[in-house]
């Protein structure tokens, strides 16, 4: 008998059976052998929201979440964080290592030549409400760009891929300003790719009338820094979404769409928005253990708290809190610094909250210096989208080129009625 195996007793027939054990797992497949009868489908694994389930094989994003260690393709986000740049982990991400100069430069002039939208682009965006939120206008936009560029849909061409590539990460943070600038009814400011990536956001966001933006480079150097620690987090909800709309072959704007509306939700990249919102309910300091006597009564969440895979501090939330106070001498503080900071010291004293091994995630932080550096909560999600497009492209990637993956398309056990009649509605009761 193997070692790296599992036998298997069927105490409904007796029978044993062996399955393979690779990495930890063994093949969900491997199970459909076992039946009770010959015309049986065989047995099925249940696992309602994939808590046990590997949905793939993956070479992009390391978590150990006990130990509290992320690391993109080997390299710790904290080395990352300190010492690369947002393109630059980008490419890391993307080809599985750092660019050597020539490499770099090229990568960076391709994404800077894929900065402009279309103006039909522009008009698209202009028919929505003064006040819509800028999530939804990124999801449909970038959605919309799928009708510009119809060379998209030939997904199994690396050529093609690496064009839509460029294009995507070229083309969010351009439709997140203009998002933000059509809600604040200022007009739209043209990518500038004289600067770098992150201050070229900066400039669409924020200049007014001077001839170039000048970004502070503290906040300059943070928001790219955020960017870094939001790139890929492996298979996440929105992650989830990004290959298993991919699967169909979908172009991989409407794809993005897809993983970007996962995103939106408030138990994933709404998080940091939810948080700032919570901190606002709470007020004061001082309200903060009723609050946190709600949440164990199960009034709601503790907002920016908890994670599916870290059981120990997120790393990235480490990263913040630093980067939380270089940001802050420049902005000034943020007044509800001092409440999430009490939060955190209560519920991190808490049985509950130990218990259930529930730290603060990369969202309990990050929205506050969003807020200092003047963005508006609605626009943290964007944020988030824009660094996290290169993870949903990375994990697409991967997805298509995997020889195993094939269209997501999961099982269900059936408990609804039996067969029955169609019966006319005068004879319903
Ligand atoms: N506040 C209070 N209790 C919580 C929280 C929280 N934030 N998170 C989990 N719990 C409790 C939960 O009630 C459950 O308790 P019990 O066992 O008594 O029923 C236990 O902890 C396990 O929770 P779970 O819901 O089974 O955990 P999950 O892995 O399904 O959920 C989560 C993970 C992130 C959705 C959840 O922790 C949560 O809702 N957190 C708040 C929202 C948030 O901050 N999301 C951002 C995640 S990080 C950024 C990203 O990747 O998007």
């Amino acid at each position: 008998m193997p070692a790296d195996s599992l036998t298997i007793t069927d105490n409904r027939t007796g029978k044993q059976y062996e399955v393979p054990v690779t990495h930890n797992t063994i093949k969900s497949m491997d199970l459909r052998q076992i039946k009770v009868k010959d015309d049986d489908f065989g047995l099925m694994t249940y696992d309602p929201a994939l808590l046990n389930t590997a949905s793939c094989i993956s070479k992009i994003t390391y978590i150990d979440g006990d130990k509290g260690i992320l690391r993109y393709r080997g390299y710790p986000i904290e080395q990352l964080a300190e010492r690369s740049n947002f393109l630059e982990t980008s490419y890391l991400i993307l080809y599985g290592k750092l660019p050597a100069k020539a490499e770099y430069d090229e990568w960076v002039h391709n994404i800077k030549f894929h900065t402009l939208i279309h103006e039909n682009i522009k008009k698209f965006m202009d028919g929505f409400l003064y006040d819509a939120h800028p999530m939804g206008m990124l999801i449909g936009t970038v959605a919309a760009l799928s009708t510009f560029y119809v060379d998209a849909k030939d997904v199994n061409n690396p050529t093609s891929r690496q064009k839509q590539t460029y294009r995507l990460i070229g083309k969010m943070p351009t439709i997140a300003a203009f998002a933000y600038r059509h809600s604040v009814g200022r007009p739209y400011v043209y990518p500038d790719n004289n600067l770098t990536y992150t201050e070229n956001f900066m400039s669409m966001l924020w200049k007014m009338t001077e001839v170039q933006y000048k970004a502070n480079p503290v906040l300059a150097k943070a928001l790219d820094v955020l960017f870094i620690l939001h790139a890929d987090h492996e298979q996440n909800c929105s992650a989830n979404a990004m290959r298993s709309v991919g699967s169909s072959h979908v172009d991989p704007y409407s794809a993005i769409a897809a993983a970007a509306a996962a995103l939106y939700g408030p138990l994933h990249g709404g998080a940091n928005e939810a948080v700032l919102r919570m901190l606002d309910e709470i007020g004061s300091k001082e309200k903060v253990p009723a609050f946190v006597e709600s949440v164990k009564a199960g009034k709601g969440r503790l907002m920016g708290f908890g994670h599916r895979v870290y059981k120990n501090y997120d790393p990235r939330a480490k990263v913040i809190k630093t980067l939380a106070d270089e940001v802050f001498e420049v902005t000034g503080r943020n007044p509800k610094l001092d409440i999430a900071l009490e939060l955190e010291r209560i519920a991190l004293e808490d049985d509950y909250f130990v218990k259930r091994k529930l730290y603060p995630n990369v969202d309990f932080y990050s929205g506050l210096i969003y807020q200092a550096m003047g963005f508006p909560l609605e626009m943290f999600p964007v944020l988030f989208s824009i660094a996290r497009t290169v993870g949903w492209i990375a994990q697409w990637e991967e997805m298509l080129l995997d020889a195993e993956q094939k269209i997501a398309r999961p099982r269900q056990i059936y408990l609804g009625e039996d067969t029955r009649d169609y019966v006319v509605m005068s004879k319903r009761k």
